[in-house]
């Protein structure tokens, strides 16, 4: 695949950490004319990208927009396969819906669909989720693991774990997963993961794991009916985050542990996810289309149930619930 001129301008630019580089240098690197370079550098002033030129050393990188533009997350990214195709707009419906359609038209294992904002932004069990202009994170990841459908499910919590493990990474606090995806800080939800798929009866043919986190967002940001349910990365730490630069250690660690689970087998992730999960060990209020279950959570099973021990020592099984922890 190749790679556009911009992203490794920007890539240069951003390594070269506050020293210039001239356009001189970076025609002969990306082998194209110096009036070249000047026009794709006035592109990306265009986009919000600040640049100091000096006369005789070169350019120096000053800032960079607060977007999520692919020549930004590619700067950051350190991985072999996962973010090498990136489908950016500024408005979609839903990644997920858009990333639906890349995997049935054959996009590449690692594909990103990403948004600034969404309009019709979708939760579990159908929800509505919001998502406004350039606060959050709104994306889809297409994985194609050679795995048959049952396996599925699993990959949900190699998605919690590595979105868990990037948010520490980035910000220093290490959000709790609350069964079967959510991430918490401090009981407050700052992420949501929905996990869908493509398959035939014997194999999976895409899951698409849409990640959806409340980054820069401020308590007004959010709806009523959430916000004292909710929080953002932002509010917790009182910094501004990098959103492309969480992205890309979001890649980093799905990558990694898609290809721990590929060699090694679903055991260490689950281990994992049982050390940063809120809800094992938790007494828990479990309510099902049918029922309302309340009593111990003591583990999950290899397919992603979790297991509820009921105050008469019985176990039960749920397969899908919205929880509640109970004090
Ligand atoms: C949930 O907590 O119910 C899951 C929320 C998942 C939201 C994300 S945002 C990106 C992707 N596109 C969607 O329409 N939904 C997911």
């Amino acid at each position: 695949m190749n790679v556009p001129i911009n992203y490794e301008l920007v890539k240069r630019l951003s390594a070269a950490n506050g020293k210039p580089i001239s356009g001189q240098q970076l025609a002969d690197d990306l082998n194209i004319s110096r009036t070249a370079i000047w026009k794709h550098m006035k592109q990306l002033e265009d986009e919000g990208y600040k640049f100091e030129s000096i006369r005789k050393k070169g350019y120096i990188m000053i800032s960079t927009p607060d977007t999520l533009d692919p020549a930004k997350i590619t700067a950051a990214l350190e991985t072999e396969e996962f973010g090498k195709k990136i489908i950016y707009e500024k408005t979609l419906t839903s990644t997920q819906t858009i990333a639906h359609q890349q995997a049935q038209e054959g996009a590449p294992n690692g594909t990103v669909v990403i948004c600034e904002e969404q309009t019709e932004g979708r939760g579990r069990l159908m929800r509505p989720w919001k998502s406004q202009t350039g606060k959050g994170i709104s994306m889809s990841i297409i994985l194609r693991p050679d795995v048959p459908p049952y396996q599925a499910p699993q990959f949900t919590l190699v998605g919690a774990v590595a979105v868990t493990c990037a948010i520490r990474d980035v910000t220093g606090v290490r959000p709790d997963i609350k069964w079967p995806n959510d991430l918490l800080i401090k009981g407050l939800k700052c992420t949501g993961i929905l996990t869908e798929m493509q398959a035939d009866p014997d194999r999976v043919n895409a899951i698409i794991m849409g990640i959806g986190i409340n980054v820069n967002h401020e308590y007004e940001d959010f709806d009523d009916e959430i916000a004292n349910l909710a929080t953002s990365l932002k509010m917790t730490t009182g910094k501004q985050i990098d959103r492309a630069e969480l992205v890309a250690k979001i890649l980093y660690y799905l990558e990694k542990l898609s290809n721990q689970y590929i060699e090694e087998g679903f055991e260490n992730i689950k281990g994992l996810w049982e050390e940063y999960s809120c809800t094992i060990g938790s007494r828990i209020k479990a309510t099902t289309i049918r029922n309302v279950f309340v009593g111990k959570a003591i583990g999950i099973t290899n397919d992603g149930i979790l297991q509820l021990q009921l105050d008469d020592g019985s176990i039960e099984n749920i397969y899908s619930a919205d929880i509640e922890l109970q004090k």
